[in-house]
């Protein structure tokens, strides 16, 4: 049978780091506040010079090298963000650029958080339909650039950063890589989360600044609740799908949005904490990366095993959610 199995992963993550104690400075909260609350102790914020193209072709460079391939065996580059170098052109061609790979498809998706595991679900089509043989998911996101520093419900949350994964086609009797992808959307919550300054709607004006439009603003509470229960239940969706039960999973590597979501949708699985990756206090809410972050430190430590079934849920902004089932 054909299998989208991943060759390479790889992760970059800025230098800087701001620490819970430099937000002190910045907005009425505290270091014992945010870890409590959120799990966080640091995240890392990209360089004035960097754009997220350039975060994720440091990620997309070690997925390559781990793989074996060179820019130039990519059939096609997907990169997963909300915060892109410009509106246009995509961010995946100014890294198509940047890796000097051939003229392969190269282009963004848009999914929040989720996109990530909505990357991995168009490259798992086009590679178990035969169609190609190997596509870059690259997530990056400079959060830093979006978030609105003097809102203290949000700035303490978000994290810059870029995860890669290279899927490839492989043929073997028994199934591999990515088991199975399950994606949904609904837009009736598209309020939640919401960065809503203009672009296409509205002209970027004096007003529309003050009004202080192109920022994060996100309505925390409900969105918490909407990710145990959207995250649970995909979780269990995938595992039914390949014929699987709770009992199976080596390990659940989650978005990183907060480390009682995290906890929670442990809890709710009944996995226990010791098999559930988080690495948020390190680098906060890096939205689609988090996820191909944490799945690259967990092998790359020998956490994760070969032979491993690992969960991967997700929700995000739109909103948007999902899992993937991948056998390592
Ligand atoms: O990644 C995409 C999906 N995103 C998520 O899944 C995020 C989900 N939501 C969350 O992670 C949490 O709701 C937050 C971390 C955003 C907020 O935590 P919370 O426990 O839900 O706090 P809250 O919004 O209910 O606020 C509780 C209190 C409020 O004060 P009062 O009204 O009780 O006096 C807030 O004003 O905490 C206050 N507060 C803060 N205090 C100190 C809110 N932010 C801060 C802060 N420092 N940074």
């Amino acid at each position: 049978m054909l299998n989208a199995e991943i060759k390479g992963t790889g992760m970059y993550v800025p230098e800087k780091v701001l620490t819970n104690f430099d937000l002190e400075k910045l907005v009425d909260t505290s270091d014992d506040w945010i870890k409590e609350r959120t799990g966080i102790s640091e995240r890392r914020i990209a360089a004035d010079n960097q754009a997220p193209s350039d975060l994720a072709l440091e990620a997309s460079k070690i997925a390559l090298s781990s793989a074996g391939l060179d820019a130039k065996d990519l059939d096609m580059i997907i990169v997963c963000t909300s915060t892109p170098d410009i509106i246009f052109p995509s961010t995946a061609c100014f890294l198509q650029k940047k890796l000097e790979a051939g003229n392969c498809a190269a282009y963004d998706i848009s999914a929040v958080c989720s996109g990530f595991v909505f990357g991995l679900s168009i490259a798992e089509q086009y590679i178990k339909s035969g169609r190609y043989q190997n596509i870059l998911v690259v997530a990056t996101e400079v959060n830093s650039r979006i978030v609105d520093w003097k809102d203290r419900s949000t700035c303490v949350i978000f994290g810059d950063g870029s995860g890669a994964m290279i899927l490839s086609k492989t043929e073997s009797s028994e199934k591999i890589g990515i088991l199975s992808t399950h994606i949904y959307s609904d837009g009736g919550y598209s309020d939640l989360i919401q960065n809503p300054g203009g672009f296409g709607k509205e002209r970027i004006s004096k007003e529309a600044l003050e009004a202080n439009k192109f920022v994060i603003k996100m309505d925390g509470g409900p969105t918490f609740k909407l990710a145990v229960r959207r995250m649970t239940e995909v979780s269990l969706e995938a595992l039914k799908f390949n014929g699987y039960t709770l009992d199976d999973v080596d390990w659940v590597v989650p978005h990183q949005a907060n480390q009682r979501i995290i906890d929670a949708v442990g809890a709710k699985l009944k996995i226990p904490k010791e098999k559930v990756a988080a690495n948020i206090q390190k680098y906060g809410n890096t939205s689609a990366a988090s996820i191909p972050i944490a799945f690259h430190e967990w092998t790359n430590s020998n956490k994760i095993k070969s032979g491993d079934l690992i969960l991967m849920p997700v929700l995000g902004a739109g909103l948007t959610w999902g899992a993937a089932l991948v056998k390592w």
